[in-house]
């Protein structure tokens, strides 16, 4: 089968596609033919070297991926030969075929295409596992989202506007901004041009924001706390920004504040099994019902999966980086 890997650390130029071969089910699996995958910034962190699989998982790139179930290994239950799904993976997306234990498929919700289901699971898992079931958000709360016009932003304005939280979201640009709201988002904020905790604090009366879903890491945790609200929950997600800083413990703890951080990728599979039947229940529902759609801004196909990673890596982007098998 056709896959992609990396094997020299390196730019979008280092990926290669190359000829392996095809997996084989084994007890609780099954082997997707896999339609579309999609870019996550962990895939180019892992290119460039800095992101090694986890232990046993492939070195295929990819972490979620859409596509048809191709084989069943013994003991499956709930999935057939020929059935739709999507699937969020340790790795092995970027491949015409990937093994995936059978708990971390799900069905395609109702109404979304097979080629966009592929730029669902990875939004949809992180977004609810992180958002509601560690930080557990609740309506009439506020959630900072950073980064809201990004894949993960995108999917959590929509999905925590739907739960009937208060959104307020960071962007880059004008038009970035102008997406956060027409996503639900009832403040958007410059991170280039203004302060987002004095804005958090304007938007909030003073109060602050309950929960964080942040992007940033390092460079933003102090403010992130300061922007907190009394027994706020901080998740850090990403370390865009870094991952060594110093914090005044002092204000966390006059806060009753919570720091937490999270790597959905190394999580064992029957954790991953447990966030993916949640988002099923709670998540696909939303997703069916036209409340949470799936953005994607480009769709390519895997023989230009350099240029996904180019397409991600200038930023230009909102929303998901479709690859197409
Ligand atoms: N821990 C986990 O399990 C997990 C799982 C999935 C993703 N993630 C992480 O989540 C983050 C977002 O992933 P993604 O797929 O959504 O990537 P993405 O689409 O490339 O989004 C990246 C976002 O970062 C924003 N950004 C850049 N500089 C910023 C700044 N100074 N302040 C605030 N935002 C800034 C960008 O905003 P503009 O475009 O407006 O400039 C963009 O929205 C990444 O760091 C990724 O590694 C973590």
């Amino acid at each position: 089968m056709r896959a992609v890997i990396a094997p020299e650390p390196g730019g979008p130029e280092a990926l290669v596609l190359a000829e392996l071969p095809e997996p084989t089910a084994g007890p609780g699996e099954v082997v997707i033919d896999v339609t579309a995958t999609a870019v996550n910034r962990a895939d180019t962190m892992q290119r460039r070297g800095l992101y090694p699989p986890p232990p046993g998982a492939s070195q295929i790139l990819g972490l979620e991926c859409s596509g048809v179930v191709g084989a069943v290994g013994p003991g499956v239950e709930g999935w057939a030969t020929g059935d739709e799904g999507c699937a969020l993976l340790a790795g092995g997306g970027y491949a015409e075929k990937v093994l995936v234990p059978s708990g971390q498929v799900m069905p395609v919700p109702v109404g979304v295409d097979l080629v966009s289901a592929g730029a669902l699971p990875e939004v949809a898992c992180t977004v609810w596992s992180n958002v509601f079931m560690i930080a557990g958000l609740q309506r009439e709360e506020t959630l900072l989202v950073h980064g809201g016009a990004g894949g993960i932003g995108t999917f959590a304005i929509q999905l925590a506007h739907a739960l009937g939280a208060r959104v307020i979201a960071t962007a880059g640009s004008p038009e970035k901004l102008e997406l956060c709201r027409s996503l639900g988002a009832d403040v958007a904020v410059s991170y280039r041009e203004q302060d987002f905790v004095e804005e958090v604090r304007t938007a909030t009366d003073g109060a602050g924001a309950d929960v964080i879903l942040d992007n940033m890491g390092a460079k933003y945790l102090p403010r992130n706390v300061e922007a907190l609200a009394l027994e706020g929950r901080l998740v850090v997600i990403g370390m865009q920004g870094g991952s060594k800083v110093e914090l005044d413990l002092g204000l966390l703890m006059r806060r009753r504040g919570a720091v937490i951080a999270t790597s959905l990728r190394a999580r064992p599979p029957a954790e991953k099994a447990a966030i993916c039947a949640s988002v099923v229940e709670h998540v696909w529902p939303l997703v069916a019902d036209g409340s949470v759609r799936t953005l994607v801004h480009t769709t390519l196909p895997l023989e230009k999966v350099a240029e996904a990673h180019r397409a991600m890596e200038a930023g230009d982007h909102t929303g998901k980086i479709v690859v197409t098998t």
